[in-house]
């Protein structure tokens, strides 16, 4: 037995202790205007009616062709749902609200600057401006349905724009998160596939204009060396005439979009009316290998899911302004910023910038201006906003009747000021788990009928019933106190199709742990393992302790340790990298690279900050670690496996475990010394963590196992 499997083997294993909050119960104003008040609803998903409890959620949809199959499952683990309908999905977040809603704000974009004006964009102006970026695409790049579209775009109403554009053609978005690196961008276009990108000169971020359009030169640099060809970068340009770059256009290649759509004025595009089944974009997201996973998101099902989970779960009526503060380059944004209110027809809001700028009352500010009645955000920017403007909500004169959790664990103490001061006791809360691969929420209470739990997200969702498997396929009951991995039992529709061009990997990742019978068709044997460990309380509710695949959730984003530790090993004096979570006070984690050099060359700060660079530079500044730590080896397993879990309990001043079966336990306490002596000067000395803590931390680098 290696020591790796000695150790304790993960969080799935140990017992979790914490104190059970007590229920708060959802305001009666709240209750009297829910959009899911009654509580036969929880009977009508009850597992007795799956899969056909779904065709409330698809009944929220327009739908040229109704389907004849609710859940084909023979070709299992790839479900197909709604099969043989057809439909559009900008026709049914666009087209379909015009009659009664034209002039009607579909997106209000709140530019960073607060000398720059808010712009509102009608139901009627988004249709205009949709077609004729539609125009453009088919005509100007002549791409065709099933084509994939590279877009590498920040928080302005062009990327919706853009995102709907190509679904009115059958064309797979696949949008990047604008503070990836160019380097990142072109491994997704060429991961993809995508002939075009679509980019932006520039945009605001904590009061600067950024260049944004070099990035576009690095992506498609990448791109070539990979082996794919760009024809085309479309340049949306932040100031329409202005160009904001220092980037040269490069020309017969780079086009400002500005100027190419005065050809394509009033013109209208026939929505292309989809197979409920073709493909409506790819995210790109990371797990336990260097390459990024293209989660494939379906027509049909993504948006009936996203729309129910929207009308019941975030509440949305059409009279709503709804904020979701994320950003649409990452899952949240594409389902409850752009598809889910939009398919509802509501108003929904975009903000350009950092929460904090120019000061902490700007998120308040903008909720008093705009009216926000529901509002939707993450833990990490909860916890900034309290920090620098503990007081700035009172300031204000706005009032929430709902607000959002998402993207990782809330702390009770950090829930409760969200609770009191920002939601002012009015509002009620749900703390929503999910992922990328999900395209809509699978755990969270039902906001009007099921109590909040600070630290808990609740219970599965409407037709989603998860279970808690130990690591010999046993349930691990609710209430046992144990931790588990969990999975979803059942298919729902949000679920992803494949990843993009590995499908191998897809049955693999998330469905072969826990498989009964790989030649059934039976969805019965075919749970989704989540790859997150988690606790059931006796009354049903899960906490999610976090990731049990080597990925790092910082701010909210997830990093996979092989990207950072692939990047690192860029830097030529590098032998070995290793990447560990620190638990930090206002990110929830942050990165810290350990690495060692080739034989003969000294440690130095030039190669602290090159390997720093090397990471921003290959995934993008939200990587960037915390501190690089040169060290004279890595401590490993007599079968020269490194021990991430050692180093994370260094860095976190945290129990390292038993080392005394490693290859080389001596240097186990040299880096120690090292490492928190510097840190301790530096006062970087982390606060006495959780058991929870404790144990994502000394359970960390097991997936490699
Ligand atoms: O570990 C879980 C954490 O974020 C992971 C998914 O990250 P991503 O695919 O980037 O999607 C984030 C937004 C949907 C999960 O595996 N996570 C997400 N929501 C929560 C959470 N952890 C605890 N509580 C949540 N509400």
């Amino acid at each position: 037995m290696t020591a790796e499997q000695a150790a304790p083997a993960s969080a799935a294993q140990i017992a979790v202790h914490w104190r059970e909050e007590e229920y708060r119960h959802p305001p009666a104003r709240f209750i009297a205007q829910a959009n899911a008040g009654d509580p036969r609803i929880l009977e009508r998903f009850g597992e007795d009616h799956f899969p056909e409890c779904f065709k409330e959620y698809a009944d929220l949809l327009s739908w040229d062709a109704y389907w004849h199959t609710t859940l084909d499952t023979s070709n299992a683990p790839f479900w197909r749902w709604f099969v043989g309908g057809r439909l559009n999905a900008c026709y049914n977040c666009v087209d379909r609200h015009l009659p009664s809603s034209r002039n009607k704000a579909a997106f209000i974009w709140v530019p960073e600057p607060e000398t720059e004006r808010t712009e509102a964009v009608t139901y009627q102006e988004l249709y205009r401006r949709v077609n004729e970026f539609a125009a453009l695409l088919r005509d100007f790049c002549r791409v065709r349905v099933g084509d994939r579209v590279t877009f590498h775009l920040p928080m302005v109403p062009e990327l919706p724009v853009s995102m709907l554009a190509c679904a009115r053609l059958g064309v797979v978005h696949s949008e990047v998160f604008g503070g990836f690196s160019g380097s990142a961008c072109g491994d997704r276009i060429a991961d993809s596939g995508s002939h075009i990108l679509v980019t932006m000169d520039g945009y605001y971020r904590n009061g600067e204009l950024i260049d944004h359009k070099a990035k576009a030169d690095e992506a498609l640099a990448t791109a070539r060396k990979l082996g794919m060809e760009v024809d085309k970068v479309l340049v949306w340009r932040r100031h329409p005439g202005r160009y904001a770059s220092a980037s040269p256009m490069v020309d017969g290649r780079d086009y400002f979009v500005d100027d190419l759509i005065k050809e394509y004025r009033g013109l209208l595009v026939e929505p292309v009316s989809m197979p409920a089944e073709a493909p409506l974009f790819l995210m790109y997201t990371s797990g336990t290998t260097a390459r990024p996973k293209g989660c494939q998101h379906s027509t049909g099902g993504y948006l009936a899911y996203v729309a129910g989970t929207s009308k019941y779960y975030q509440d949305i009526h059409p009279e709503d302004t709804y904020w979701c503060f994320a950003d649409i380059g990452w899952i949240t944004g594409h389902s409850y910023i752009v598809y889910g209110p939009l398919a509802l027809g509501t108003t929904s809001v975009l903000y350009e910038g950092v929460p904090t700028y120019p000061d902490p009352g700007r998120p308040w500010r903008i909720a008093e201006r705009l009216g926000v009645t529901i509002f939707h955000t993450a833990p990490t920017t909860i916890r900034m906003l309290r920090k620098l403007g503990p007081d700035e909500p009172a300031k204000y004169d706005y009032h929430f009747k709902h607000m959002t959790t998402v993207g990782e664990p809330i702390e009770p103490d950090v829930w409760r000021w969200y609770y009191e001061v920002v939601g002012k006791r009015e509002a009620v809360i749900v703390d929503t788990w999910w992922q990328t691969e999900n395209g809509g929420f699978l755990g969270s209470t039902l906001p009007a009928l099921q109590p909040m739990k600070p630290g808990s997200c609740g219970p599965g969702v409407l037709g989603i019933y998860p279970v808690i498997y130990d690591e010999d396929r046993n349930v691990v009951e609710a209430g046992s106190g144990r931790a588990g991995n969990i999975c979803i039992r059942n298919p729902w529709p949000g679920i992803f199709q494949t990843i993009w061009g590995q499908p191998e990997r897809f049955v693999q990742l998330y469905y072969e742990k826990y498989c009964r019978n790989k030649d059934s068709t039976d969805w019965h044997d075919w749970p989704y393992l989540a790859g997150d460990g988690a606790v059931q309380a006796p009354d049903g509710y899960f906490r999610i302790l976090g990731r049990i695949d080597d990925v790092i959730n910082v701010a909210g984003h997830r990093l996979g340790t092989k990207e950072l530790e692939s990047a690192s090993l860029t830097v030529a004096e590098v032998a070995e990298a290793a990447a560990v979570p620190v638990v930090d006070e206002l990110r929830g984690r942050v990165v810290e690279m350990y690495v060692a050099l080739k034989p003969g060359i000294a440690a130095s700060a030039e190669i602290e900050a090159k390997v720093a660079g090397a990471i921003e530079t290959e995934i993008g500044k939200i990587a960037r670690p915390r501190s690089v730590w040169i060290v004279p080896d890595m401590p490993k397993t007599r079968s020269g496996k490194i021990m991430r879990r050692v180093i994370a309990g260094i860095s976190n001043f945290a129990d390292v475990g038993d080392v005394s079966t490693l290859a080389n336990p001596e240097i186990v306490d040299d880096i120690r010394h090292r490492v928190q002596g510097v840190k301790v000067s530096r006062g970087e000395v982390p606060r006495e963590l959780s058991s929870q803590e404790v144990e994502e931390i000394t359970a960390f680098g097991r997936a490699e196992g």
